[in-house]
């Protein structure tokens, strides 16, 4: 596996794959890598020839009270992880390289992202959005891999490739979870032992919405109510939203379509836990 700092060494390495007939698969993360990531960068090795791994932990999506500097950044062990899983390149570049100083374009998105995620977190998705389309930029991916867990993110990157022609297929990779249902992600080692008890309400409220409009007797405003009050059965569990929306632009519905999507966002403790479950009618 080759590792790069630079974008140059990321363009040099891809064009010799390229020259070679090798398709190129991106998996971009930021690092701390859980199963769920190991998930992506095999499925990239199933759907592609040369597996390029991204690790950049991108300030530009962090709000002013989300706290960059603790987040965690196991390089060393991360690499060793890429390896195994079968990545070609990890790169793994400084802020300086990806970021200008006083950058004069950034990508703005429109209104999928100032609802759900971007309620609560301005900017974030502008970030991704930045962070994301310049990857695509240094790596020229013909496929790139991200978890459904991340649903609005992953709509988000879906209309970049769309509204700004890039030539790449977005995959989305299923969410993986633990035994309970609860969906794997780096923020469930802050869970509290109680709170780690209750997580798993989200699934269940997830499973509820699946099961519940597949059956004609609720409107979808009802089944909503529903997920609300199981979320809050569960002690310690705040809901930030639970509802069910259209698989694009993330608009709550009144009435079934063939695909949706439920969407939940809660809190236990400081930590907010997010999920989602796509269903077909
Ligand atoms: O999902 C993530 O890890 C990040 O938001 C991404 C897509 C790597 C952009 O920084």
């Amino acid at each position: 596996m080759q590792t790069a700092k630079t974008i140059s060494e990321v363009r040099i390495a891809v064009r010799n794959a390229q020259a070679a007939g090798k398709r190129i698969g991106c998996v971009p993360t930021m690092g701390a890598l859980h199963a769920g990531h190991l998930s992506l960068i095999e499925k990239a090795r199933q759907d592609s020839d040369f597996v390029v791994v991204t690790i950049f932990v991108n300030p530009t999506q962090f709000g002013p009270s989300e706290d960059l500097s603790k987040y965690p950044r196991p390089l060393q062990r991360d690499l060793k992880l890429c390896e195994q899983a079968g990545a070609d390149l990890v790169f793994h570049p400084d802020v300086p390289t990806i970021y200008q100083k006083e950058p004069q374009i950034t990508v703005s998105v429109g209104d999928l992202a100032t609802r759900w995620e971007g309620a609560s977190r301005p900017g974030h998705f502008d970030g991704v959005a930045t962070v994301v389309t310049k990857l695509f930029n240094i790596v020229g991916p013909d496929v790139a891999f991200f978890g459904q867990k991340d649903f609005q993110q992953l709509s988000i990157i879906r209309a970049i490739c769309k509204d700004l022609d890039f030539p790449i297929e977005i995959i989305s990779c299923p969410t993986i979870r633990e035994e309970d249902g609860l969906a794997l992600s780096s923020r469930n080692a802050y869970l509290s032992s109680a709170s780690r008890k209750s997580s798993t309400v989200l699934y269940q409220a997830l499973c509820l919405a699946e099961e519940l409009t597949q059956r004609d007797e609720f409107t979808l405003e009802q089944i909503r109510h529903k997920m609300h009050s199981l979320l809050l059965s569960q002690p310690g569990v705040e809901p930030v939203y639970a509802t069910i929306v259209d698989t694009e632009r993330l608009e709550e519905l009144e009435q079934r379509q063939t695909k949706i999507v439920a969407i939940i966002a809660a809190k236990l403790g400081q930590t907010r836990l997010i999920d989602n479950m796509i269903i077909r009618l």
